[in-house]
């Protein structure tokens, strides 16, 4: 019931651009996106050549110090990162205070909050050596904490880390692996959730990184940044719709309508329900790690049990939806998170599990960012501007004469 335009008048230079639709909050030399051609790389490096050619660890190193790493440089940092793998023992506590079903992604976020309070010594965002050892630390034990979480969701002891492993099979051991028992490390699966990680890395000013900048402009320390980044990306809309992708094919394998029928419900916008891991605020066009992901998706599943026939809704879906006037107007196409829901489920993660798994890939592009925030002069303390919509001056009212 206001009119927008005079509004914006009376406040005067101020620009309203709810969800930053055309609003840049900062310049970044990390990530170029080109959301039209459906184009992506990380510092200039095409996503198609990083997720045939590097790994995890390597894109990490990219992301976060500006250029591939050396041999040495990287068999440095890989050594690095695997001295601070573990927790402390009264980290390790906070995992029995959760319920037992507590979701995996809130114990992350607390974890790695919690972090800052073991390491009060290294908070410091000006000290170069402090946010370097606050940065390994970050990359080391995330896959830890996530593993716990996910060992107390299901009731099994935790596993301490094995630094003779790398970072993927590390954390897929901690994962999958029980206590007395070998665990057998299938390369095919740690490649698979090493390219999945790459994918994943970094994606410029979305909702989680912009967190984690805002957050980090306040000078905050990287783990709180990190930690707020964690919160952010739990949203259905944002890091948990690979969740909710998985959720709606076993809606519809379960539910007595079609695959087409369901289509009309998300076209007539039945109950606000979307075609989740479709449609993406700067794609608009195939998401290139999409594209990559549904070649691997068939590869993966094939090789593993279940999972297909929901792949089979999933391949129907889309085809529907990309000869749909409904979807080519809108210009929706599939995201990353169309498929990986699929993958990581036939790899054996629960489904509560896909999220924290987007988490660790995303967590070397939040600390890139955050690094890039905090060492850029100009940076400023964020704060948004608003247009007021409220009421005018009125005179208060004592509560026995309301
Ligand atoms: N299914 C059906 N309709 C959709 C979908 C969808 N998945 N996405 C957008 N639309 C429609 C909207 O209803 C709207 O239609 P209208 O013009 O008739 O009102 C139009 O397309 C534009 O949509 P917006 O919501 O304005 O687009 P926005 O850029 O704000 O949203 C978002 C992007 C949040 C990703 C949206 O497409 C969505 O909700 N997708 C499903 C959730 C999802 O997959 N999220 C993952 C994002 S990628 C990531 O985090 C890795």
């Amino acid at each position: 019931g206001y009119d927008i335009s005079s509004l914006l008048k009376e406040t005067g230079n101020v620009t309203l651009d709810g969800g930053f639709t055309n609003t840049a909050s900062c310049t970044s030399a990390i990530t170029y996106i080109d959301g039209d051609a459906g184009i992506l790389r990380y510092r200039g490096y095409p996503i198609e050549q990083l997720a045939k050619q590097s790994t995890f660890i390597e894109t990490s190193y990219l992301l976060i110090y500006g250029e591939l790493p050396t041999p040495t440089q990287l068999a440095e940092f890989e050594g690095r990162i695997s001295q601070h793998t573990m927790l402390h023992e009264d980290l390790k506590g906070f995992f029995q205070g959760f319920p037992r079903d507590a979701h995996p992604m809130p114990v992350l976020s607390s974890a790695v909050s919690a972090l800052s309070t073991f390491y009060q010594d290294s908070l410091d965002p000006f000290d170069k050596e402090q946010v370097e050892i606050s940065t390994i630390r970050l990359l080391a034990k995330l896959p830890t904490i996530a593993a716990y979480a996910y060992k107390k969701s299901i009731g099994q002891p935790f596993l301490y880390p094995d630094n003779n492993l790398s970072l993927v099979e590390n954390f897929l051991r901690m994962t999958f692996g029980v206590p007395a028992t070998d665990y057998e490390i299938d390369p095919d699966l740690v490649r698979a959730v090493d390219l999945l990680l790459v994918l994943h890395a970094d994606h410029e000013q979305n909702c989680s990184t912009s967190t984690v900048r805002l957050v980090g402009s306040s000078q905050a320390n990287l783990f709180a940044s990190v930690s707020a980044g964690i919160n952010a990306l739990f949203g259905p809309l944002h890091g948990g719709a690979n969740q909710a992708v998985l959720e709606m094919l076993e809606r519809i394998e379960k539910a007595d309508f079609s695959t087409d029928e369901f289509m009309t419900k998300v076209k007539n916008k039945e109950d606000g329900v979307r075609l989740m891991g479709f449609g993406h605020r700067v794609y608009k066009n195939y998401d290139p790690r999409a594209a990559i992901i549904k070649d691997t998706a068939h590869e993966i599943l094939a090789k593993t049990a279940g999972g297909d026939h929901l792949l089979e809704i999933a391949m129907r879906l889309e085809e529907i939806a990309l000869a749909d006037d409904y979807f080519i107007e809108r210009k929706l196409y599939p995201n990353v998170d169309f498929y990986t829901g699929l993958i990581y489920k036939s790899m054996g993660f629960p489904t509560r599990m896909f999220t924290v798994l987007f988490a660790l890939g995303r967590l070397p592009g939040w600390i890139a960012q955050w690094r890039e925030m905090i060492e850029d002069p100009t940076t400023k303390i964020g704060r948004p501007r608003q247009v007021y919509v409220g009421e005018g001056e009125r005179n208060y009212v004592p509560v026995s004469e309301r």
